[in-house]
């Protein structure tokens, strides 16, 4: 529509005002705040943009190569990926404590990406002078409310503060002024698919919060693999009154893994193997949540499958626990 397009031209005027011929860097996730702004800024300043994306090896089924695929495919930006699985994975071993993994992965998120927009920032030819962040206006005001609110931290959600003055980078916020269905609007306008504008969120730690106690590489694999067969099973079933895929019914919805060993039988032979949990929740806001009430059929297909397919797995449960007083993720 024109008020969108109107919008964006504004945008693309503003960002081009205000970087001048100066080069940006932006931290790229894949998730919607991060793509959005991406795509915004390439729109506006085209390869005066390097997107850096740190692949923490804690990320869904082939999402390093969708995030690869869509930005430097597609829209031919200027793309880092820095795979630091090994150095992540590295880090976590031997560490089960949920907020001390998260410390972790957020430390180390941050060291990977200042030491690549630092190297960036030698090696380019022209002066590299901004930060670029998917900040929205809901960031803005939790961050400026946060003064006042003593509030327990229930779960350190990282957010990378102080980074532009520890870069000596100025900050470039396309997003500040937007709520969320607003950026989604956007980023479908800049031609971004609406699979990707309207994924479920997905948080900074990733599968580390998912992956219950230690992480290992060989939970991740299983769970990367039975979390794609819930989320396809999910796109593709459709609610017979609206219409709609269940995923799209869902607020968010994933898989846990379970680090604990149960007996299932298979042909003439008894296996000893892994249990996952499905999770699934409806909410508007995050701070409370339903489970949702999915179609038994759906459970029985993705149960099945996940069972038949992936070998290590051979228990699934579907988490029955609303917020309070659980919450949505299990770590
Ligand atoms: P909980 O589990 O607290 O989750 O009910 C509420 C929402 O926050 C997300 N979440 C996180 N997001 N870093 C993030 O970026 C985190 O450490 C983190 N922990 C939880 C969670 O996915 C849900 O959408």
């Amino acid at each position: 529509d024109w008020v969108m397009r109107d919008h964006i031209a504004e945008a693309v005027e503003a960002i081009r005002r205000q970087v001048g011929d100066e080069e940006v860097i932006l931290g790229l996730s894949g998730g919607v705040d991060s793509s959005v702004a991406a795509a915004l800024i390439h729109r506006a300043i085209g390869d005066q943009l390097t997107c850096v994306f740190v692949d923490h090896g804690l990320l869904r089924l082939d999402e390093g190569d969708m995030v690869m695929d869509m930005f430097a495919g597609r829209l031919h930006a200027k793309v880092v990926r820095v795979d630091a699985s090994e150095r992540f994975l590295g880090k976590l071993a031997g560490v089960s404590d949920p907020e001390a993994k998260r410390k972790i992965i957020g430390r180390e998120f941050v060291e990977v990406f200042k030491a690549e927009a630092a190297r960036i920032k030698e090696t380019h030819s022209r002066h590299v002078a901004w930060l670029a962040q998917g900040t929205i206006y809901p960031d803005v005001i939790e961050s400026g409310g946060a003064k006042s609110k003593k509030a327990v931290t229930i779960k350190s959600h990282h957010n990378v503060g102080g980074l532009p003055e520890q870069l000596g980078l100025k900050l470039l916020e396309p997003l500040r002024d937007l709520f969320k269905d607003e950026v989604r609007e956007l980023g479908v306008a800049l031609g971004l698919p609406a699979e990707m504008v309207y994924r479920h969120p997905f948080p900074g730690p990733g599968l580390g919060v998912r992956i219950l106690g230690e992480v290992k590489k060989e939970y991740a694999d299983l769970l990367r693999r039975a979390d794609a067969i819930f989320i396809e099973e999910l796109r593709e079933a459709r609610d017979a009154s609206t219409g709609k895929s269940w995923y799209d019914l869902t607020s968010q919805a994933f898989t846990v893994f379970l680090p604990v060993k149960s007996v299932g039988v298979m042909g003439d032979g008894r296996t000893y193997d892994y249990v996952v949990a499905l999770r699934a929740v409806q909410t508007s806001d995050f701070m409370t949540a339903d489970w949702a009430e999915l179609p038994y059929a759906l459970l029985k297909r993705v149960s099945g499958r996940i069972i038949n397919e992936v070998r290590g797995i051979n228990r699934v449960t579907y988490d029955v626990s609303s917020k309070p007083p659980a919450t949505i993720e299990w770590e």
